[in-house]
Parts: C-alpha cells; sequence; structure tokens
C-alpha cells in the first residue's frame, strides 16, 4: 500500500503553522479527534461549501437546499435504524483498558505484517476477517485475534474481553429535571445529516411544489463517537457533510444510481484534480439501508481512502418515518405510466443519496494542494512550500503589496483594496521583503500577488505574479479586478 506519511506529517504542520487547523482546545492539550479550523481553514472550508452548495442546488432545478437541526425527536433514531445497527464491533484490553475497533486493531496488525514483507500471510488475515465480519461472529474475530498473537499497542499483552457491540452515536437529555438513563429524554446528536431531509420531505415537497424526480440538499454538523478517531481530520467525531437526497420512482433506482456516480466524479474532477487518484469502491457488506452502494475513493497521502458515498437508499426510510410516525409519507405521481395508461399514483419514493465530508474533501483539496518545490539555482539553494488550490477555492484570492512603506506606495495599494475588496478576499501586508511575502502568500495558497512600485506612479500600472508560475507580467490597475475575477469565479 502506497502512502506517505512524511507528507501527511508536513500537511499536519503546515495546517497548523499557517492557521488552517488547529487542534481543538489546545490549551487544554486538545481534546482526541476533534479540531478548530483558523482564519484560512474557514475560508477555504466556506468556498468548498459554497462551490458544492452552488453546484448540487443552482445547477439543478430540481434540487432546493434545507438547514435541518442537529437536534430530533428521538424516534426519528429507531426509524432509521440508527439505535440499533449503528454499531461497531469493538474490543477491551484488560491491561491498558484501551478500547479497539476490531477491524482497524486487525488492519493494523496486517499493515505490520505488509511492512515485514509477509504480504501473503497479511491478505489472508483480511480476507478472513471480512468473511467473519460479514457474519458478525464475533468469537471468530476474537479467536482470529488470539491465534495471530495481536497485542495492544500499549501495554503489550493480548489480554483481550469479548467483543462487543457499540452504538456511535452520542447522546444528551433535554430539560434539566431528568437523570442521565431516563431513556425518554434521551437525545442524539446527529450521526448524518440525511434524516433531517427524510422528515421534511413531505414539507418541501408541497411547499416547493416539487415534482419528483428532485432533490433535497443539506450541509452541516454530524457526530459520531469514532473509537478509534486519527488520521488527523480523516476520522473526526464532529464533522461536516453535504448530503443530498434525490427522491425518484421506484425501479428507476439502478438508472440514477449510474447518474448520480457519474456526476458527483465530474464534480470532483471540475476542480482540476487529475483522474488516476480518484476510483470507485464497491460495497460488498451493504449498510442496513441500501440495495447498493460505492464509495468514491481518492488518493490521499494515507492511500485510497473514501470521500464520498453514493447508497441507494430503495425506500427504507421513508417508509420507517411512515410506520413510526403514523404520518404518512406518499407522493402523488399524476404522470402518465405508458405501460397502463393510468397515472403512477400513490408510492413511497426511492432515494439516491450522495454524501460526502466536507472535512475529508477539505484534506482532499489540501493534499492535492501541498506541493514542497526545490528552486536552487547553481548559486543559490532555494525551495518553497505552495499551496495549489483552484484558485475559486483559495482563501485568499489577492495579495496587494506596496514595494516599499513610503512615497505614496501605500496609498495606490489601499486604493486597489478598497476596489476589490468587496468583490473578493485581499490581503494588504507592507512588512519585510517582497521576497518573503510572496513566499508567505504561496503558502496559504493565494493565487495573485500585485505588487505597487515606483513605476506604478508614472503609468498606473502593477505587476501581477501569478502564483504556480511565479511568473510576473506588468497590467494596468484598472485590469487586476477583471484578471482576479476571471480565475477565481
Ligand atoms: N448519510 C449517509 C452517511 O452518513 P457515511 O458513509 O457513513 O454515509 C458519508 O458517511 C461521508 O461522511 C463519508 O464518505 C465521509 O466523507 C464522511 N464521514 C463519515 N464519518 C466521518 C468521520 N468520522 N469524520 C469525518 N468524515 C466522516
Amino acid at each position: 500500500m502506497a502512502t506517505d506519511s512524511n507528507k501527511f506529517q508536513a500537511i499536519i504542520s503546515h495546517c497548523k503553522e499557517y492557521g488552517f487547523i488547529f487542534p481543538s482546545s489546545e490549551i487544554y492539550d486538545g481534546l482526541q479527534a476533534v479540531y478548530d479550523y483558523g482564519q484560512w481553514g474557514s475560508e477555504l472550508k466556506k468556498n468548498i461549501k459554497d462551490y458544492w452548495w452552488n453546484s448540487m442546488t443552482r445547477m439543478n432545478e430540481n434540487i432546493v437546499g434545507i438547514d435541518a437541526a442537529i437536534f430530533m425527536h428521538p424516534t426519528t433514531w429507531k426509524a432509521s435504524g440508527h439505535v440499533d445497527n449503528f454499531n461497531d464491533p469493538m474490543i477491551d484490553n484488560k491491561d491498558s483498558k484501551k478500547r479497539y475497533r476490531v477491524d482497524h486493531l486487525i488492519e493494523g496488525h496486517a499493515e505490520l505484517m505488509e511492512k515485514d514483507g509477509r504480504l501473503d500471510e497479511a491478505k489472508a488475515l483480511l480476507e478472513d476477517m471480512d468473511k467473519l465480519l460479514a457474519k458478525d461472529d464475533f468469537e471468530g474475530l476474537r479467536k482470529l485475534i488470539l491465534d495471530h498473537g495481536i497485542k495492544c499497542s500499549i501495554s503489550g499483552t493480548a489480554n483481550w474481553t469479548d467483543i462487543r457491540q457499540f452504538n456511535l452515536m452520542f447522546s444528551t437529555e433535554f430539560g434539566s429535571t431528568v437523570s442521565a438513563d431516563d431513556e425518554d429524554n434521551k437525545v442524539y446528536l446527529r450521526p448524518e445529516t440525511a434524516q433531517g431531509i427524510f422528515v421534511n420531505f413531505l414539507n418541501v415537497q408541497k411547499t416547493g411544489r416539487m415534482k419528483i424526480p428532485f432533490g433535497i440538499a443539506q450541509i452541516g454538523k454530524a457526530f459520531r463517537n469514532e473509537i478509534v478517531a486519527r488520521q488527523f481530520i480523516f476520522r473526526m467525531r464532529e464533522f461536516e457533510q453535504m448530503e443530498m437526497q434525490f427522491f425518484i420512482r421506484p425501479g428507476t433506482q439502478k438508472e440514477w444510481y449510474e447518474y448520480w456516480k457519474a456526476e458527483r466524479l465530474k464534480w470532483h474532477l471540475s476542480l482540476g484534480t487529475a483522474k488516476e487518484k480518484y476510483r470507485f469502491h464497491d460495497h460488498i457488506k451493504l449498510a442496513h439501508y441500501a440495495d447498493a452502494a460505492c464509495d468514491i475513493e481518492f488518493e490521499f497521502p494515507i492511500g485510497f481512502k473514501e470521500v464520498e458515498g453514493i447508497h441507494s437508499r430503495t425506500d427504507f426510510d421513508l417508509k420507517n418515518h411512515q410506520e413510526y410516525s403514523k404520518k404518512k409519507m406518499q407522493y402523488f405521481d399524476n404522470d402518465i405510466d405508458e405501460k397502463t395508461g393510468k397515472p403512477y399514483g400513490n408510492y413511497i419514493p426511492y432515494v439516491i443519496e450522495t454524501s460526502i465530508g466536507l472535512d475529508r474533501m477539505f484534506l482532499l483539496v489540501m493534499s492535492n494542494a501541498y506541493t514542497e518545490e526545490d528552486l536552487s539555482t547553481p548559486e543559490k539553494q532555494d525551495s518553497r512550500v505552495v499551496l495549489r488550490f483552484p484558485p475559486k477555492l483559495a482563501p485568499m484570492k489577492l495579495a496587494v503589496l506596496p514595494l516599499v512603506k513610503k512615497d505614496g506606495l501605500p496609498e495606490i495599494a489601499r486604493k486597489i483594496m478598497d476596489d476589490c475588496k468587496s468583490h473578493f478576499r485581499c490581503f494588504y501586508e507592507e512588512k519585510d521583503t517582497i521576497g518573503k511575502r510572496y513566499r508567505r502568500m504561496d503558502a496559504i495558497g493565494t493565487p495573485f500577488c500585485v505588487t505597487v512600485d515606483q513605476q506604478t506612479k508614472e503609468d498606473n500600472t502593477v505587476t501581477i505574479r501569478h502564483r504556480d508560475s511565479m511568473q510576473q507580467e506588468r497590467v494596468p490597475l484598472t485590469e487586476i479586478k477583471r484578471i482576479v475575477l476571471e480565475s477565481t469565479n
């Protein structure tokens, strides 16, 4: 498995050093698998959100967006199957008291075997694990762990408990007078945004006078008590999802599933990423709600991993909400069925879901952009770190830099700022040499820097520097806004 852990570590450090991502509550040593987005990280994240939102809702006339609450009626999670099925098999080490997700523990051991060159043994171990997981054979899995002498990395022992299912939902209570174990008042932090869409299906359909096929999109926080939460923002306990549920006529799910697979890959490629960095991975073990599912995987520095899921969810969710709520979740389709010559009539729609993790998409964009360049010449050693973001996602679009802090140059630069800042995010800086300022802008991925110099006063031109090529050209002041808007919109 080709991984580049050095690059991954470099990206994590870069994110911290340049204000993209900080560990949450760092002054208290952080909170595991929870992160805060800093000044440039939050801009980048917002741009990714906007790009997804606009391509889903603006570019598709039959898709509208909503913003549902994180808290939902607890029965939602009974109906969705999350109370009973949203589990992972876990095992505890009795000596260290550390809890492991069984598949991660075994996969970790297989990775060590691969590093030792025992590739066939590692492959066989993973195959055995997959078979046992598919059967929920916990005794068999425990035996597999013991037979391979898999040990806890903290205690170094193989003193394992039995394997148990562990629900991944966080819960809390409503009101001030209830006790924590009062099941009736237990509310969950939603583990997916999708259910906020399902319970609002008829509200949106009726008030928006939507006709099938149509979609509802949403961006929002989701929470999962991931046991082995590591690999930076790849697996977090609090994260954001960008989900779209597409409601269709039963029986048409295969063609819409293929349609959305193709559409979503197109969206990823529209950001200029190389096609070879992506692949589809079909699910063999399907989630409790799906009749077909696949992941779009991206080649992160830690290997090919899931960034987005496309799921054919049948009528599982709407049917269950109808059953639990006793409210009709049906749609009346007055289009004529060619086979019968009559309207399709009442039915519970089927659903194709596209679900992408915003934080994973952030990591994807960052991994793709992060470049260390050797710029050495025979005379001088030199290098730079540049974030080659697609300009439309870059947190900062333009830096405005007076060459010196005098002779009226800052005043001209300020005028450029005033002219541009209501159109896109601009950054003004007059400290340090121009070379240092360029490097700082490269490190946060700013696609354009304009430098105001003495010549500007004479002919109203500036140099504009292009981030990726580092080429500079002289352009009239009046052209700056157009150049930036043209490549960042
Ligand atoms: N509504 C379907 C659903 O939630 P999922 O495959 O469990 O499906 C969808 O999650 C996407 O959410 C994943 O492809 C991933 O990008 C993101 N995601 C899931 N768990 C995550 C976590 N713990 N941290 C960050 N992103 C996560």
